[in-house]
């Protein structure tokens, strides 16, 4: 998989020459949804601002579709709380990752807008966030570099699943996924 091209990415809130934000089609429905990735200021490395980012992104979408789903990649619970509030009634999906733990916080917001804090990682269970676990207990304790590497320990997988109304760009419904490979085992 091409990294630079699945980056999360967002025209005006990157430097110029990176991948632009990308609205995807997606051709098994007769509705288009589109699709936008934002990234969160707090912790992370600075950037241009989301919720001024996300207006912009959300006037040139909604022209094409009411369906419009949002990817927040933000450390912050507080500041994808607040997207979450910013975009209620005009994203149907609004989705933080970056975190890997999955938050108990799935919602439909009044506006119509089904929202969740974090979805969750897809990775292995026995190490630190995907990552072995040796290597970053090391690295707190002795506050020295140390070289990452993924755990290819027993996975888990977490997700949302999301109805929407294309009629209206609504979401009613929101449940989170969440299995382990252990429980997937037993169901195969
Ligand atoms: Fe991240």
């Amino acid at each position: 998989m091409d990294r630079r091209r699945t980056a999360h990415r967002s025209s005006g809130q990157f430097s110029a020459g990176n991948a632009g934000a990308r609205l995807r089609d997606h051709p098994r429905k007769r509705q288009k949804a589109g699709d936008r990735q934002l990234a969160g200021q707090n912790v992370l490395p600075p950037i241009d601002c989301p919720f001024r980012e996300a207006d912009e992104q959300l006037e040139r979408v909604r022209k094409e579709t009411k369906c419009v789903l949002v990817d927040f990649h933000a450390e912050a619970t507080s500041e994808k709380i607040a997207m979450g509030w910013h975009l209620d009634g005009r994203a149907s999906l609004v989705v933080g990752t970056h975190t890997h733990v999955q938050t108990n916080d799935e919602t439909i917001l009044p506006g119509g807008t089904a929202y969740i804090t974090d979805a969750g990682m897809v990775g292995s269970r026995e190490g630190v966030l995907g990552m072995e676990r040796t290597a970053v207990l090391s690295k707190f304790k002795t506050q020295l570099p140390a070289r990452f590497v993924v755990d290819e320990g027993k996975w888990q997988f977490h997700g949302v699943y999301a109805e929407l109304d294309e009629t209206n760009g609504r979401a009613t419904a929101i449940e989170k996924i969440r299995l382990t490979e252990d429980e997937w085992l037993i169901m195969s």
